[in-house]
């Protein structure tokens, strides 16, 4: 089939995620190594985006594409209860891995029905029903991780199930300018004690955050938060979920965006990052005091694909060239070159109001005015992003731009050269905005 054909045929019989029929233009890709993707007529993107922020280690790493192979000679499927090597191999070096008690896990397929399990482990676990979770989130596409998520892909899915209590962020869309992060901190914890208290404690079996909000924003919480919030979660016996889903796996500079905060959750969700998204994968972590529940009382939660030996194995090796090639020491190392970059795009652009980043997790925004107006309202578009977007595929930089900003999460496995050769194509794309400035 020829380019155009694909992108018929794939137009006329699939239906693609959050997009009306008539309006989806798809990217035709054909083939992608390292941080470029590459399509059928020579074209070549960078990767900015590290497709849906879950190539972590780049694309068709050679060591993983020969474990798939050799994978492929071994299990293939076996029913979730059976015990196999593959299982017992990730399991145990998750267990390794992961900071504290988080010792236990659940296998699923993807970041929806990790959180979606996290869900019923927090209930069955702590015998309350009520789920808190805050507005700028997404937590998945299920029923019930639709109903956990606070932005608008909410609301057609909606009325779903009772028992989500969604609250406000610690950084809310308009932001707190002039206030320290003591402050924010403070006053959001207190608002939250309230709705606590109005809830009723005794009712509210656990909390899930993204530990740093992803789509809705790449917001690391402000200093304190995570800590102050731990506390007061324990105050009250309420289990705190992290969703790194996408903060996980090296994302931030560290291997769990928990981890700057020095905090322990009760549960953990991952994806992503896990399998680099060559096999779809995810899992939920426990800890101790939460897994010792099941014991003796059932899990009532369960899987075709549960702890698939072969998405088992191709997690084996993601984790071996994650750990072995230095990728998580690289993201926090570049780091500091997307800043120097940000920081260049908003002296040279009025249309750049802002730029943030942990790790290789960062988020540029853009404005329509001198005075922070944004470029695009709370879930809207400004035409002038879609010519961007454009442009910058043009020009060979695949990102997502989102409302009114765009992303910048590469692989993590890319060079200093590579980045900057990414911002310099963000640089001159930026020209068309700064022309809808106003004043
Ligand atoms: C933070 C977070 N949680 C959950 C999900 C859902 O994961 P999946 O699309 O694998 O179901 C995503 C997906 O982007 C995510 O970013």
């Amino acid at each position: 089939m020829d380019a155009r054909s694909v992108i018929d045929a794939c137009l006329q019989h699939t239906l693609f995620s959050w997009s009306a029929r008539d309006k989806v233009k798809p990217l035709p890709v054909e083939r992608a190594q390292g941080v470029y993707m590459y399509g059928p007529d020579g074209q070549r993107w960078l990767d900015f985006n590290s497709q849906l922020m879950s190539v972590n280690i780049g694309h068709s790493h050679p060591r993983v594409v020969q474990a798939m192979k050799d994978a492929a000679d071994g299990l293939l499927y076996a029913f979730p209860g059976a015990a196999t090597q593959a299982r017992a191999d990730l399991a145990t070096r998750l267990a390794d891995l992961c900071p504290g008690d988080l010792n236990t896990f659940f296998f699923t397929l993807g970041g929806a029905e990790a959180n979606e399990n996290a869900i019923k482990l927090a209930r069955q676990s702590t015998g309350r029903f009520k789920i808190l979770s805050r507005y700028r989130s997404y937590h998945g596409a299920t029923n019930a991780t639709m109903q956990l998520t606070g932005d608008p892909r909410r609301w057609a899915n909606e009325p779903g199930a009772p028992g989500f209590v969604r609250v406000m962020d610690p950084r809310p869309y308009h932001y707190s300018f002039g206030r320290d992060d003591e402050e924010i901190t403070e006053n959001n914890l207190r608002y939250l004690e309230e709705v606590i208290m109005y809830e009723g404690p005794h009712t509210i079996a656990a909390m899930f955050i993204e530990t740093v909000t992803g789509t809705n924003g790449i917001l690391p919480p402000p200093r304190g938060y995570l800590q102050g919030l731990r506390a007061l979660l324990d105050r009250y016996g309420i289990l705190l979920v992290c969703d790194e889903v996408m903060a996980g796996w090296g994302r931030t500079g560290k291997l769990f965006a928990f981890q700057h905060g020095d905090i322990l959750p009760d549960i953990l969700t991952m994806a992503k990052g896990l399998t680099s998204s060559y096999v779809p994968l995810g899992a939920v972590a426990v800890r101790d005091h939460v897994a010792r529940h099941f014991d003796q009382n059932v899990f009532y939660g369960g899987l075709t694909y549960n702890a698939h030996p072969f998405a088992m194995n191709v997690a084996m090796a993601c984790l071996d060239v994650l750990l072995e090639e230095g990728m998580i020491e690289n993201a926090a190392k570049m780091e500091g070159v997307m800043r120097q970059e940000m920081g260049r795009l908003q002296a040279r652009h009025p249309s750049v109001k802002e730029g943030r980043c942990i790790g290789l997790f960062g988020m540029v925004d853009l404005q329509r005015d001198r005075k922070g107006k944004e470029m695009a309202p709370y879930n809207g578009s400004h035409p002038v992003m879609a010519e961007f977007n454009k442009y910058l595929l043009d020009n060979g930089l695949f990102t997502m731009v989102h409302w009114g900003s765009f992303m910048c999460n590469p692989p993590l496995c890319i060079t200093e050269e590579q980045l900057r050769e990414g911002f310099a194509i963000i640089d001159r794309g930026l020209e068309i905005t700064d022309r809808v400035v106003e004043g």
